[in-house]
């Protein structure tokens, strides 16, 4: 590995270090398979096709509505004018209606007949990125915490919790008040290793922001605003979702705080 010890103005740490090596060991030589080799005859093997989603069977799903067919929102007002909010009304209950259009429009699966079509794109049709949705003040949703099914369009409850009297501990922000819901986007990154090996991590992590662009989007375009939250403390957020990281290889990569500005104007929906 090359060192890089003093190019760093922060100190080289093991965690810097892990990320380099991670780069050099994943990286592709020229003419060399993406994919790492599976199986002896031309068919890939069933763990690269077979698409795997969290189920819950024993417990209870809330129905999300489908965002309306007319809705539309102009892409390049969104884009113009997004910026990070991290001071939300404190008053604001998001409709449910708002909640499922954003989910649907951005996270849901099938489209149309086809099981395999997502809104957002997938190295290898792999989909690692799992949702969560930590409900804060949604009208007709109780506080807590749960698991979007992007196939039934439905929120299992995970944990019922009241946090409209604050923010859940794990998410660690100060900066941030106030949201009406944050959603926690996880990797199961195995999903990723069986077709690419380490590169997979690359590739998981890639997906978590396509996902988290799109959503930020369509929540915008429904008049609320949003911030992305990276710096969160792993194992409570993990904690909180109730991640098996031995069992499943699942870990949060992403946090999206979503509210309604307190600020309102041209660049604050
Ligand atoms: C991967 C990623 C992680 C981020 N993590 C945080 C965070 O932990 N806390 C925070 O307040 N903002 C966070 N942000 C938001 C950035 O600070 C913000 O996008 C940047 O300052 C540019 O401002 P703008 O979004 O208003 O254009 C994150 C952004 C990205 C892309």
């Amino acid at each position: 590995m090359v060192d890089m010890k003093f190019r760093f103005v922060v100190p080289f740490d093991k965690s810097i270090a892990a990320a380099l090596a991670a780069q050099e060991l994943s990286q592709l030589e020229y003419g060399e398979e993406n994919s790492k080799p599976g199986s002896s005859d031309d068919q890939d093997p069933p763990a690269w096709t077979s698409i795997n989603l969290k189920e819950y069977p024993r417990l209870t799903d809330t129905p999300l509505p489908s965002a309306e067919e007319e809705w539309r929102a102009n892409i390049v007002d969104l884009l113009r004018e997004r910026r990070s909010v991290r001071v939300f009304d404190e008053n604001c209950y998001v409709p449910i209606q708002d909640l499922g259009a954003v989910l649907d429009l951005a996270a849901r699966t099938p489209q149309e007949n086809d099981p395999y079509h997502r809104p957002y794109p997938s190295a290898g049709a792999r989909y690692p990125i799992e949702i969560y949705v930590i409900a804060i003040r949604i009208e007709e949703l109780r506080s807590g915490v749960y698991h979007y099914d992007s196939h039934a369009h439905t929120l299992t409850a995970l944990l019922e919790k009241d946090f409209t009297t604050g923010l859940p501990g794990a998410i660690g922000d100060h900066d941030v008040k106030s949201p009406s819901f944050i959603i926690v986007f996880t990797a199961i990154f195995h999903r990723s290793f069986i077709k690419y090996a380490g590169r997979g991590y690359r590739y998981a992590l890639l997906e978590a922001g396509a996902i988290a662009q799109t959503l930020d989007l369509v929540c915008r375009g429904r008049g609320l605003a949003a911030v992305w939250l990276g710096g969160f403390p792993d194992n409570e957020v993990a904690n909180l979702l109730d991640l098996n990281w031995e069992l499943e290889m699942e870990a949060p990569v992403l946090l999206l705080a979503v509210g309604r500005s307190q600020v309102q104007g041209k660049n604050h929906p």
